[in-house]
Formats: C-alpha cells, structure tokens, sequence
C-alpha cells in the first residue's frame, strides 16, 4: 500500500522530473524561486498552452485523425473534431483575434456555454499571448459586469445563443447589459453559432464571426512563447469578504500541474474518451475539462443541456454511446440520479468505464457507494479529487495512475506526490489523527496560484497570514487512524451550493440592492441534493410589509446581481437580526433555527455576549420571523 504523504523534501527534483514531459521552447534556468507566498516556477523556461495540448500531437503524422472533441447537446445535435480540425479552429479563430488587435498582455474575457468554439476560444487567446478570463455563462449580466470591471479587459468573446432545458438563453443580450457600462472595453467578437435565421443586434463595438463563413479558414498563427509564470488565465471565484477574487494561473507551472496530476489520479492516456461533466467556466472545466485532458491527447467529450435531457438517462446514454473511459462529475449530480432510481440506466451498457472521479465537495459514504456499485459496476476506483480554484489541480486524491491505495468510501485517502498537506489546530501544532483541524499546505507547488489580479496583498492576508509559512485552504479536515484524509468542508464563511463556491458575502450584498431591504444575514444549510443551500434573513426598512411579491422581487434581485445557480431555497423576514454587544451576526442561531437544532452551544462561539442575552435574543427573534 502506498502512502505518498512522505517528507517531499526532494519535491523541486520530483517537479523538475515532471516539467521534462511537457515540450517547452527553452527549458527553465531554475526550478523554483520561492518569496513565500509568491512561487515562480521553472524560471525562463519559454513555453506556449495551446502547443502544449495541439502542435505538439500533431507532429506525429499518426494523430491528424484522432478525435479531440466529441460534442453533443440535449436537442440530439453532434459535432466530432479531430485535433487536426482542432488546431485549424483555433489558428482561425487566433488570426482573427490577431487582426482585431489581441496580443501578448490582453485579457480577453470569454462568456460562453459548454460548445467547441469555448475550448477553440481559449486555446486561441493563449495562442497568442493573451491571458484568459472565463465567465460561466450562468452568471448574471451583473457579474460579468463586476468581472469586466476588475479586469479591465478590453475583449470580450460571447456567442449569439445557449441552449438549456428547452430554452433558448440569447447571451449576447446578457453579454450587452453588462458591456453597456464596462468602459474598458473596446471590442466584443460574437460568435454566430446558430443556424436559425436571427438578427443579432449589433453594438458599435461588436465584431461577427460567423462559423460557417470561417469553416474553411486555412490560417495560421505561430504560437507565442511565454516564460513560464506568464498569466495564461484569470478566474474568478468567491471568498469571505467582499467581491470574487481573480485568481491568476501561470503557464508552465499550472501545465505541468495539472498534466501531471490528471496522469496520477485518472491514469490518463492517449486513448481515453474522458467527459468531465464541469462547465468550462469553473475551474474544473479549465484544469480537466480542457488543458489535461488535451495535453495527454485524448479526447474529450462535452454535453451542452440538461443531464435529464432529452431523457432521463441521456447521461448514461451518452457513456454508452461514446464509449467514455474516465469520466469525472460532482456528487450534486450523482445524488441527483440516485433520486431519480437505478431503473434509469438499466439496459445502457457502461463497461467502457475505467475511472470514475468526483469533484467540488464532500462525497458522502453511500453515494460513493452507489456510484462504486452502480455506476462503475464495482470495476473502476472512484478517484474523490480534493481541490480548489487556488490550488490549479488535484492535492489530496487516490492515484490510479501510480500505485493505487485501498479506497474507502467517502476519503479523499492521501496527497499526491509533491504535496505536503498537514491538519493544524488554531495554533498552527499539528493534530493527532481523528481530530478535526484546518487543512493546510507547507510547501509551493506547480499549480498554486500565482496570485490575487490587481491585489497580492489580499493573496498574503486570505491564505498565508493565518497559519504561518502555510497556504490556509478554509476547509476542515480529519486524518483516521490509518492517516487517510477526509475533507468536510468549508471552515469559513463560504457556501457551497451543488460543487459551487459562493461567499455568503457575496450574496448579502445582492439581496441588499433590493430598496425595501434594510440588514440581511445569509447562512447555507445541508441540503439532501445540493449539499448545501441558500438561506437568507432579512430585516425591512421601515414601513415596508412582508409580500409574496417582495419575497419573488428580491429572490429575482440577487438572481439578476449573481445568477440563477444563487437562487435562495428561502427568505425569512425578521425585525432585527440577532447580534452579539460588538454588532456581530450571530449566524449560528440562524442556522440552528432553520435546521430546527439547539442552540445550546452558541453561547461559546459568541464574544462576550452572555448566554441569557443570547437565549433572550432567541426567543425575540424566533417571534420576530415571518416566511
Ligand atoms: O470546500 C472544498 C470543496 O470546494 C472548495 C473549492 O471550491 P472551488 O475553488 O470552486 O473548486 C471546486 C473544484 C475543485 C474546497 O475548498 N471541495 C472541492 N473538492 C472537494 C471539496 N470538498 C470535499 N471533497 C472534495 N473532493
């Protein structure tokens, strides 16, 4: 049994070894210059993303033909790419930006769903240079705005129309609202992707690429080479305080990252058909939705639609069909269909699985379960990654590509190699196993990121200022007695709703853009599908009277400030929140209340406050709510 929780003191010689799989225009000069917290990674190495996961392939004459994208959405439409086609797209699309004006130092923003021209998009900025900002197409016009706005971006790529459940989403209008006040930017390229005869409402700045005139583009574009702590990309993701962070992605570092850690846990190869079921726009869709899995040659699958569309088993329909090796999703999903029943994919034959991953928070013991026996019919491990949009790639996770270590259901088991993760109590002393503690890491890796956009002070202060000489994750962790790891949760103030991360922060400050909306307190609770749940409680201005249509208004408000996957599961309305002396919203009394539990241990939680203030506090409060 292999435990790779070893001392990793050799972990630059482990990374450098590493680093030599990837095809590099000039090798680095240094493997690591480490000013704690910013790491520099394979110093002077020159390299490029889109090489890394296109031209490098295609210098064997045998791969021209290999599929890169196989794509289907939920109406029945299917697309089938070779890496050849691939890397003329790209060049196309590259060229094109080229002539627009995009080059080395931009940040292009992309808002588009789940379709090849995503991946071709991305791979075509980092072709030229230009660092990537993805948006999920899910968010609001409102937080592409603040995005665009925190970037300065000058590019923005969208696309006429989404597709989802049965409904046609025009993105460009979105697109419009947002760019309507973003003064940075000068250009928006749209991409006509429909075959419906539609007007797409120009804007002076809106540049038209329609796919079908451009289908027989033979440009290209040479790729341009970046040292190796160039910014490939920027995304966005939620915190404790105030707005999304944007957490920047080196290139050399990040690639042999995550090139490194999908061969580890998946086991990876050239002929794999691998579908991870992430959008492009969080981080797992970036990490190993695109650059892992093209960097190993394989090819990927990817679904625009609902997964209970056309049918209910379209998912597993689609293993079938596609003969999916590796296939990677979150437990919200696989609760979703345990729901739904296990008649569902009777009579689909999903013996090509060899890998099964899970993603974005904790999977409980009997879903682990499920998917092992059912989906995977007990044949493939079940690779549960823990990580995050900081940490670039997989950190604590079974590797099947190494010597795989016995499983236990519900356990992220160990480290993967070069990863040096200890559980610490509040002083930073390690604790023993089987008591709970904050996951942190001791030392730089590959994929960390490089940083906080136009705000490194923050990157110090948010994830190397609570625990000394240690990168503080905000989860919680326990170590069994055999030193297997198990994640469970957030330590902080941060939801996570479905594998998505939101900052209660985040959705305070939506709610209070309603007008009647005077204080409000936001808690999750744990939900039997998503995990976790929005719950929001609000105190009105004066005068105003609780109404049905004021609950739908502000659930409409913070869905139009975030985006619908923030959709509150309930408003409670109460005269005045629950403080501590010092002004401090006491969310445990909140959440207790909602979950229908004691509060009977708040009292400790509270500063200064005493226990008869709180139970008085309760009591007033509790007559205070209305739904
Ligand atoms: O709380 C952890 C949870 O998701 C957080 C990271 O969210 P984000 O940056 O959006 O990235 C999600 C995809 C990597 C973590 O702090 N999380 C992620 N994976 C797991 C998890 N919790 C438990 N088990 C996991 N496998």
């Amino acid at each position: 049994m292999a435990n790779f929780s070893h001392k990793n003191d050799n972990f630059e010689e482990l990374w450098s070894k590493q680093a030599e799989n990837l095809p590099w225009f000039k090798k680095w000069s240094k493997t690591l210059e480490w000013n704690e917290p910013f790491a520099h990674w394979f110093v002077d190495g020159q390299i490029n993303a889109s090489y890394a996961c296109l031209d490098a392939h295609l210098k064997n004459v045998d791969f021209k033909d290999k599929t890169a994208i196989l794509w289907e959405d939920e109406r029945g439409n299917e697309l089938k790419i070779s890496y050849k086609e691939l890397h003329q797209q790209v060049n196309n699309f590259a060229y094109f930006l080229k002539q627009n004006g995009v080059g080395i130092g931009d940040i292009v923003i992309i808002y588009l769903p789940i379709i090849p021209q995503a991946v071709a998009a991305m791979l075509a900025v980092a072709r030229l240079g230009a660092t990537h900002s993805v948006v999920f197409s899910g968010f609001s016009a409102a937080a592409l705005k603040d995005r665009i706005g925190d970037t300065q971006a000058k590019f923005l790529i969208t696309c006429d129309e989404a597709f989802y459940r049965n409904k046609t989403i025009h993105l460009k209008k979105t697109a419009d609202e947002a760019t309507l006040n973003s003064p940075s930017i000068e250009k928006v390229f749209v991409i006509k992707r429909s075959d419906a005869d539609i007007e797409i409402p120009l804007q002076p700045c809106d540049i038209v690429y329609d796919l079908l005139e451009h289908a027989n583009d033979q440009n290209i574009v040479e790729p341009t080479s970046v040292e190796s702590n160039h910014p490939l990309f920027i995304l966005y993701t939620s915190g404790t305080t105030g707005k999304p962070k944007g957490i920047i992605h080196s290139t050399g570092g990040y690639l042999t990252y995550v090139y490194s850690t999908i061969k580890w846990a998946f086991d990876i190869k050239q002929d794999s058909i691998y579908w991870c079921t992430a959008d492009i726009g969080w981080i797992t869709g970036h990490s190993y939705g695109v650059y892992g899995p093209l960097m190993h040659g394989a090819t990927i699958f990817m679904r625009e639609g609902a997964p209970e569309l056309p049918a209910q088993n379209a998912w597993w329909k689609a293993i079938e069909k596609y003969k999916i090796s590796i296939f990677y999703t979150s437990p919200t999903a696989l609760r979703m269909f345990m729901k739904i029943g296990n008649h569902i994919f009777q009579n689909t034959d999903l013996s090509s699985l060899k890998t099964l991953g899970s993603v974005g928070e904790p999977i409980n013991p009997e879903v682990w379960l499920w998917y092992n026996d059912h989906i995977g019919q007990q044949m493939c491990p079940i690779i549960d990654t823990w990580w995050q949009t900081e940490t670039g790639g997989f950190m604590i996770s079974p590797a099947a590509g190494l010597d795989l270590v016995k499983l236990k259901p519900g356990s992220a088991t160990f480290p993967l190699p070069g990863i040096c993760a200890e559980i610490v109590d509040q002083n930073n002393i390690p604790v023993d196993n089987q008591n709970k503690g904050h996951l942190v890491i001791t030392k730089p890796w590959p994929g960390m990121t490089i940083g906080i956009h136009q705000n490194p002070e923050l990157f110090k202060q948010a994830y190397w200022s609570k625990f000394k000489n240690s990168y503080y994750s905000g989860d919680y962790a326990i170590k069994d007695k055999d030193g297997y790891f198990w994640l469970l949760g957030r330590a902080d103030e941060v939801l996570n709703v479905s594998g998505h991360r939101i900052g209660t922060a985040e959705v305070e400050s939506a709610t209070l853009e309603h007008p009647a909306v005077a204080e409000t307190a936001v808690v999750g609770i744990k939900d039997e599908i998503k995990g976790e749940v929005i719950i929001v409680f609000t105190s009105l201005k004066q005068g105003i009277a609780v109404t049905p249509e004021l609950k739908k208004e502000i659930v409409q408000t913070i869905r139009k400030q975030i985006g619908a996957f923030a959709t509150p599961k309930d408003i409670y309305f109460v005269e005045q929140l629950p403080k501590t002396r010092s002004g401090k919203i006491m969310r445990r009394i909140l959440k207790a209340i909602v979950q229908g539990d004691q509060i009977g241990d708040v009292s400790t939680l509270e500063d200064g406050t005493s226990v008869e203030e709180i139970n008085l506090i309760y009591k007033n409060f509790i007559q205070s709510i209305q739904q």
